[in-house]
Formats: structure tokens, sequence, C-alpha cells
């Protein structure tokens, strides 16, 4: 590599495991255990799965690999890259508007981020008294919804939630969570396979592997392609960001196509583990696989209550989930407070508390959404189902289609050959790369949302 490589002012990781330990932790979060299932059940299932799917193959993986070796050359905060990289290509300024969308997308999604990790801190607490055991699907239920109608509850979680997130943040990337990832990632997917095998005791196993493995094209609505392909972006933190400001952190020998690999399938592996442990218990107790963001609280639950040592698993499972959003909610936030860092002389710890602040604050409107403004709808959407929507389905697959522009459209073939570093034998990785990346993203991702408002 040449000596003109830029060094961050922010840090770097120690390793190439750091960052793929780091990317990993800003991959399976929420997105993955809550987020997943709820959407595949509200959408019908196995075709929805196979949509998200084959946009994580042929999109996911490509947008990463672009948004790391974007943000591995321009080494600063999305908005800084973008400029940089753009001078440097000779092309317009005007490019940093991917940082800038990225930054508040990013800013946005913690604002709720943080409200349902609250409910998973909750759950730790209700699953390690006993809460659980031996309670009916009704019994569960009434569990889920006294939380969720109680704004001061909901506001306490939140907020210590969105503490732990401005400390960590505060202490820099290179704090003591990526280490906890490392062992605490494999202690999830432990539980989780923990949970597949209650699930296969259920007897209705099959009919969960059924419904999210069989597709049934009929059962999804164009709304649903963009809901698949805007999780595709939200799961691997794609679009605003969060992979590209990792990706600057990252050592100049570490490969991106094989640590973007990597992260991709365990992302993919916990999400499908969470499907196949949730729907054989939706089925085997008569759940609605349609109920919506409760949906994990209201059957997990059953599983703890019924399983022996149900209350220890419960608790650790609970821990392990806020562990997981806890190092997604750090990176979703890390572009904005590098930002202020660098261009507004702020330091860290301020640009953390500050940035953690107005998202608190924003997180308010989402706790209400549950419960006093439950009834107050835009477009059929409470505030919090429109700023997700808003967030992962527009912003993020936006983003992520400017990301794959520049890259190979802006950037010359030169610079991302040699930023990626796929040569010799690999060289057939970066022409898959290239043709992805340039043509069927762009063109995926317009089809999606045309199809979408109707235009097809
Ligand atoms: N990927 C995270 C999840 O699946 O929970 C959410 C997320 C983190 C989205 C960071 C976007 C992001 F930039």
């Amino acid at each position: 590599m040449t000596d003109k490589r830029r060094v961050s002012m922010h840090g770097q990781w120690s390793s190439r495991w750091a960052f793929i330990l780091a990317a990993t932790g800003s991959a399976v979060g929420l997105g993955n255990i809550w987020k997943f299932p709820y959407i595949t059940g509200a959408n019908g299932g196995g075709a929805f799965v196979i949509v998200y799917l084959i946009c994580i193959a042929i999109i996911g993986i490509p947008i990463m690999m672009a948004e790391v070796m974007l943000g591995r050359r321009g080494r600063q905060s999305p908005i800084n890259s973008m400029l940089s990289l753009s001078k440097e290509e000779g092309s317009h300024k005007g490019w940093q508007i991917v940082g800038w969308s990225g930054m508040i997308a990013g800013f946005l999604i913690l604002s709720y981020y943080s409200v349902i990790a609250g409910w998973a801190l909750a759950y730790v607490f209700r699953a390690a008294t006993g809460m659980f055991t031996g309670a009916t699907a009704e019994g569960i239920e009434g569990i889920y919804n006294e939380l969720v109608s109680d704004p001061e509850r909901l506001l306490a979680w939140h907020t210590l939630f969105m503490v732990m997130t401005m400390v960590v943040v505060a202490r820099g990337v290179r704090s003591g969570l990526e280490q906890a990832v490392r062992f605490l990632m494999p202690a999830l997917f432990v539980i989780l396979l923990i949970l597949v095998g209650y699930a296969m005791s259920t007897g209705s196993f099959m009919d969960g592997i059924r419904f999210l493995f069989t597709p049934d094209f009929s059962k999804i609505s164009k709304a649903g392609i963009l809901i698949a392909l805007g999780h595709a972006f939200f799961t691997l933190s794609l679009g605003m960001g969060a992979i590209m400001i990792y990706g600057s952190y990252m050592t100049d020998d570490a490969s991106i196509a094989k640590t973007s690999f990597a992260v991709a399938i365990a992302d993919t592996l916990v999400a499908l583990l969470a499907g196949m442990a949730i729907f054989p218990i939706v089925f085997a107790y008569g759940l609605e696989p349609g109920a919506g963001p409760g949906l994990i609280f209201k059957t997990l639950p059953l599983a703890f209550g019924q399983m022996p040592g149900g209350p220890f698993f419960g608790m650790l499972f609970f821990i392990l989930l806020v562990f997981a959003a806890w190092s997604s909610s750090i990176s979703l936030i890390e572009p904005l407070v590098a930002w202020l860092v660098e261009n507004h002389n702020m330091n860290r710890v301020t640009a953390s508390v500050m940035s953690g602040i107005f998202a608190w604050l924003l997180g308010i409107a989402t706790i209400f959404s549950f419960n006093l403004m439950s009834g107050v709808k835009l477009f059929g959407k409470t505030f919090f189902d429109l700023l997700d929507f808003l967030t992962a389905n527009i912003m993020l697959p936006l983003g992520g289609l400017f990301i794959a522009i520049f890259a190979t459209w802006v950037m010359s073939r030169e610079s991302s050959r040699d930023e990626l570093a796929l040569v010799g034998k690999a060289e057939p990785v970066y022409f898959i790369w290239y043709f992805l990346t340039r043509f069927i993203t762009p063109i995926a991702v317009i089809v999606v949302f045309l199809n979408a408002i109707g235009v097809l």
C-alpha cells in the first residue's frame, strides 16, 4: 500500500478480528431477533424470507464491501469520507449527502431502537423472577401489554439503554464492548439453538419450518418486497454509514471481501435461527404470526415458562439480546459522533452525550406511539411504524443505491481494485462484486421502489 494512505483521527481496530467482531456486533441485533420474525410473520412467511435472502446475497454483501471500502479509503466520518473521496475521484462534492442522509437515518433509528432494547432490558427481570413460569399464552400477552401500555416504565428502560449506549460511544471505538462481543455472540447463538431445540419439542416444529421456508408468492405484496429489501439493509447495518465508519477504523491488511462475507453469514444465521425458534411456538400455541412488534415478547417467554431452568435461560437470553442491541446501537450513533468531533471541534464525550440526549428525546415519541398516542396515525401508521418505514425502507435502500453508484460509476476501477485488493486468484471476485454493485444493486433498488409505489 502506498504512503498516500490516510489515518483515522479516531483510532483503528487492533486487528482484522476486531473489525469482524465490531461489524458483527453492529449487524447482529434487534433486527435479527426482534424485527426479522415479526416482519416475516406479517408478510406471509416463506416468500418474504426468500426475497430477503436474495437481497442479502446479491445486494447486501456487495454493498457491505463497497461501504467498508469507501470507509477505509476515506478514514473519516461518512460525510467527510465521501467529501474527500469525491474530490479525489474528481467528482462533485454533493456526494457528501450520502453521509448526511446516513447520519440522520442512524440518529432516527437509534431513537426507537433504544425503546425496543428497553423492552429487552425489562424482560431480563421478568424472566429472572420467574414471571413466565407456567404462564399461559394469555398471561404472557398480559405481561407484554402491561409493559408497553405504561409510558413511565418504558421511559425508564429507554433511558437506561440510552445511557449505556452513550457511555460506550464516549469511551471510543476500541472500548471493551468488542471484546464482549467475542464471547456473547457465540453464547447468543447457543441459546438460540437451545430455543430451536425447545421448538422441536412443541409438536409444531414442522409448521414453523414450513411457514418460514415454503414460499407462497401469492402471500407477498409489493410493499412486502420493499420491506424485505429494506430489512436486508437494516439487518446488515448498511446504507447509513455505520459499516462505512467501522471500515474507516479497519487495518489496511484485512480482506474486505472475506470479512464482509463472514459478517453477512453470521447475521443471516442468527435471523434464521430466531425464526426457527419463534414460529413453531406461534403455531403450537395458536398465536398470530402477524402479531407485530410484540411477537418475540409474546412467544419466547412461553418457551422459558415451560422448559427446565426456564428463568435462568430466559434471563440469559434477554441479557444476550440486550448486548446484541448494545453493540448495534453504538454503531448507529458513531457516524454522528465522529462528525461532531471532526467538524465541530467537540470532544468525544460531549459529542456522545449530546447526540444521545437528542435521540433519547425523540425516542419519547416512539414510547407514546405504543400507548398514549397509539391511535394517532398517518397513512395508517403510528409514529413508530412511520419512523421505521422511513428509515429502513426508504433512507437505507436509497443510501445503498448511492453508495453503489459512487463505488462503481464515480470511483475509478483502479481505486476500488486497489482498496479491495482482489487481485490474482481473487480477480473473479472483484468482477462479480463490480457487476453486482454497478448494475444489479441500482436496478434492483429502483425496481423495488417503483414497484412499491405502483409504477410497475
Ligand atoms: N443491524 C442492526 C440490527 O439488525 O439490529 C441495526 C442497525 C445497526 C441498523 C446499525 C443500521 C445500522 F447502521
